[in-house]
């Protein structure tokens, strides 16, 4: 068993260290917020994320796991250096390696001889041989850098699963010793390992996210082609679906994707491909129909309501990018709200985990803590994030709070032949 440090401790990080911690190696976790490195080691969780806290608490009493401020104390101890800070979306799309470079510069002369730094935050192709630059200018013995890239492909909300069950581990490196070093940590995990040339391990993990954003993309166009033809595309996928090469996953419409990684990661490689002179069209219109899709549920609500927003309550439910996690960056609820906002209307909404962060960042909206209560009086309600909660609510009482029973539901949870018997008005994505 080894000994590893895991840089930055958010979705990726804490998962990557806990699961580290129970797969047996001793995992040293670094964060630079002393507010989050104080609450882990008291066994605090501070996201929300399916089975975190219990293996947490179970790393956390084994002594396996631990949490230090700052990268460099947790470094210089270590076999392994896992590099999960984040690499936000720049100004021209690029993908910001700053934090990156960052702990490289602050680890460099703090590594024993043999450890291997690992990019698992997802970094553009170069990015290996990059950290080993940054690294030896920094002051680390160059014949001992070893850097090899292992993208992490686990989604929020099921992120334990993801990582402990994973489909795949990509390890890019060049020296294939230091590969297999790598692939150890990993040795109890029942999954394939591929060990490609780094440049193609870190093509892999942009090439995914792209992939599933333009299967999304697909989807969502078809929808609004059935609703233009009167079919509908929850038939459609499930006929395209039982097609194994084509498969059920990802071919859920809905208001378009968000979430802290495919519009930043679809960006990042579009940026490249323009760097390297490639016109990448195809993931360019994946954007745009993304893009589009935002808007076109801020039409269909406009719609409903009778023409315009303006001077219209909205009740909204569900603010984070998606169901069962707690996080709000990119979330294509937060866009509509806030054109909803632009326009005119008074929004109310409930979410279940993320309430009150959302008004900050989108200010002008109301936050609510019961979702009966924001439908009061509100014109129309919009179903913006799949909780699952929501498909089990009181719909009579829904239709009494609201002014006339109207409800956009952008997530085809709900069930427009039982919600249009209760004399709501029922619009859905391509149904
Ligand atoms: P995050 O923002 O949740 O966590 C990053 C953490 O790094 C924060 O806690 C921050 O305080 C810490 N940090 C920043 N600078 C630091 C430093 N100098 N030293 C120590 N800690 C530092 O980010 P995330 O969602 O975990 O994403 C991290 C990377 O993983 C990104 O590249 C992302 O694209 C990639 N990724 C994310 C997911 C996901 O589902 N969120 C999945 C796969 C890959
Ligand atoms: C995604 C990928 O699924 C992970 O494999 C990857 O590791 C991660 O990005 C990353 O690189 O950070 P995540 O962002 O957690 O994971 O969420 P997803 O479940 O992929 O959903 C992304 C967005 O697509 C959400 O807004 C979701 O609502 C939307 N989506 C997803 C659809 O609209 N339809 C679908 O069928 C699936």
């Amino acid at each position: 068993m080894a000994d590893v440090a895991v840089i930055g401790a958010g979705y990726v990080g804490l998962t990557t260290a806990v699961c580290l911690a129970h797969l047996g190696h001793d995992v040293i976790g670094a964060d630079i917020d002393e507010d989050r490195v104080e609450r882990l080691n008291k066994g605090e969780v501070p996201i929300l994320e399916d089975g975190l806290p219990e293996l947490l608490a179970e790393g956390l009493a084994s002594k396996r796991l631990r949490f230090v401020v700052g990268a460099r104390n947790a470094a210089s101890v270590a076999d392994f250096v896992f590099l999960c800070v984040p690499t936000p979306q720049g100004d021209d799309g690029s993908a910001d390696l700053s934090f990156v470079d960052a702990v490289a510069r602050e680890i460099a002369t703090a590594l024993r001889p043999g450890t291997v730094v690992i990019n698992k935050s997802t970094m553009p192709v170069g990015s290996t041989k990059r950290v080993q630059r940054v690294l030896a200018e920094a002051g680390a013995p160059h014949e001992d850098v070893l850097v090899a890239s292992n993208p992490e492909f686990l989604r929020e909300g099921t992120s334990v699963r993801d990582f402990l069950q994973p489909n795949r581990v990509v390890i890019g490196c060049t020296d294939t010793s230091v590969a297999v070093r790598v692939s150890e940590l990993y040795r109890n995990l029942n999954a394939p390992i591929l060990v490609t040339d780094p440049a193609s391990a870190e093509m892999i993990k942009y090439a995914s996210n792209a992939f599933l954003a333009t299967k999304i993309s697909f989807v969502n166009a078809i929808a609004n082609l059935c609703e233009a033809v009167d079919a509908d595309v929850r038939e459609v996928a499930l006929g395209m679906g039982y097609d194994q090469r084509i498969g059920f996953e990802f071919l859920y419409p809905g208001p378009g994707y968000g979430g802290s990684c495919f519009p930043k990661d679809t960006a990042a490689l579009l940026y490249a491909a323009e760097q390297s002179g490639y016109d990448f069209s195809l993931l360019k219109g994946v954007v745009r129909v993304n893009r589009e899709q935002h808007e076109r549920m801020v039409t269909k609500l406009t719609a409903l309501v009778g023409g315009s927003l303006s001077g219209r309550t909205i009740a909204v439910w569900g603010l984070t990018f998606k169901a069962n996690t707690d996080d709000l960056r990119d979330s294509p609820a937060l866009v509509i709200v806030r054109r909803m906002l632009e326009e005119g209307a008074t929004v109310r909404a409930y979410d279940p985990a993320a309430g009150e962060r959302a008004a900050e960042l989108a200010p002008g909206l109301e936050v609510g803590a019961d979702p009966y209560e924001v439908c009061h009086d509100a014109d129309a309600l919009a179903v913006l994030t799949e909780w699952d909660a929501f498909r089990w609510m009181n719909f009579d009482r829904v239709a009494q709070m609201l002014q006339t029973p109207t409800v956009l539901d952008t997530r085809n949870i709900l069930d427009p032949a039982a919600l249009r018997r209760q004399g709501f008005t029922y619009e859905g994505v391509g149904r």
